[in-house]
């Protein structure tokens, strides 16, 4: 008896080492900035949405991450490598077709050796958060989740999953993107599933975690909590919400990694060329090479590699892309400029 009551203790306690980053979707709303870059390789604050990602995960004590790639898969390997430089150990698995969410999280997790009574964590790879993964992994622990959400608030619903719960958090219905939700707690894009969570997702097939595995897990009485965190959060689908993420960690690196060469308004990478008279301000990130001419205001905005700015321009709210030149005397503001 003694023994069991130990054994079950350890298990609530055991420390969640694994995470799966959900990085392969289209990203057709970022379109053309997708194009060539896959929405998690898209630079925040000077780094990949992923990179960004991984840190937090290695902060919170997560060992084991597989990156779950479809969409331009090619691109993070070189990047990241085997993970020994964030240490943490990475690995890929490629979709040849993409499986959707929920079946990339079923062959993702082929790459974990794992334990009949452990947990992963699963995270959407749009989404910055500052929210608590320790808090998050104590409250699955606790409940004897098979599944435990993120939830945050958002004042419209409709983009989202929508996900009531009860006084207990435990989650009652899985609502997908639906035109009058039943509640403003969301779906907030990191999860940690149990074992017995994943083996329930069909293998090899296309698989919508959202649309199919939560609501199947839900009707057959399975235990799914919410975890309620309102800190910082933000889902980087449009180009608006892209920009605005830059912004928002270069003024306040602290919502996520630190990025040491941040200066109070602005983060330049080595090799620009500023002239005194500009004004750099709001978050803007300026990448190597570009040159920012006389009496130019860059405002909350992202200046790629090798763009040109010329005097007296005005740059707001916007996207520059790589090696465009803005003529002198311009306005650009809420825009994609230069594809
Ligand atoms: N590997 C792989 N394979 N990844 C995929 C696939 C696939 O077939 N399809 C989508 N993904 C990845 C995307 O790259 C993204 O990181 C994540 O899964 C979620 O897909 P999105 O396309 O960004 O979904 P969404 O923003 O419309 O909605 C999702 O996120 C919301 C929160 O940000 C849902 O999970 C909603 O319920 C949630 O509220
Ligand atoms: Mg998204």
């Amino acid at each position: 008896m003694q023994l069991l009551e130990f054994a079950s203790k350890t298990v609530v306690s055991a420390k969640i080492n694994k995470a799966i980053l959900l990085v392969g979707g289209k990203g057709t709303r970022l379109q053309p900035l997708t194009n060539t870059v896959p929405k998690p390789m898209i630079r925040i604050a000077g780094k990949p949405v992923t990179e960004h990602q991984i840190i937090k995960a290695r902060d919170a004590g997560i060992t084991e991450i597989v990156l779950a790639t479809s969409y331009l898969a090619e691109v993070f390997e070189p990047y990241f490598g085997d993970g020994s430089s964030y240490g943490v150990k990475l690995t890929y698995a490629v979709e040849e077709s993409p499986l959707g969410t929920g079946g990339a999280i079923a062959y993702a997790a082929d790459n974990f050796d794992l334990r009949g009574d452990e947990s992963v964590f699963i995270f959407n790879g749009d989404v910055l958060s500052g929210h608590d993964l320790q808090a998050q992994a104590e409250v699955h622990q606790s409940m004897r989740a098979d599944v435990t959400l993120h939830l945050t608030k958002v004042a419209d619903a409709r983009a989202y999953g929508c996900v009531p719960i009860d006084q207990t958090g435990r989650v009652s219905e899985f609502l997908e993107k639906m035109e009058n939700p039943k509640a403003n707690t969301i779906n907030a894009g990191c999860y940690i599933f149990s074992s017995r969570a994943i083996s329930s997702i069909p293998r090899g097939a296309v698989v919508s975690v959202e649309r199919e595995t939560f609501p199947t897990l839900l009707s057959s009485g399975h235990p799914i909590y919410g975890f309620e965190d309102s800190r910082y959060w933000i889902d980087m689908g449009t180009p608006q919400a892209m920009i605005k993420a830059s912004s928002d960690l270069i003024l306040n690196p602290t919502l996520s990694s630190a990025t040491p060469e941040v200066t109070h308004e602005a983060l330049f990478e080595s090799g620009v060329t500023i002239d005194p008279s500009s004004k750099i301000t709001g978050g803007s990130f300026i990448a190597s090479g570009a040159q920012i001419g006389p009496r130019a205001t860059i405002i909350s905005s992202i200046i790629s590699e090798k763009v040109v700015i010329e005097a007296g321009s005005t740059v707001r709210d916007s996207f520059i892309a790589p090696g465009s030149r803005v003529k002198s005397g311009s306005k650009i503001e809420n825009s994609i400029f230069g594809f």
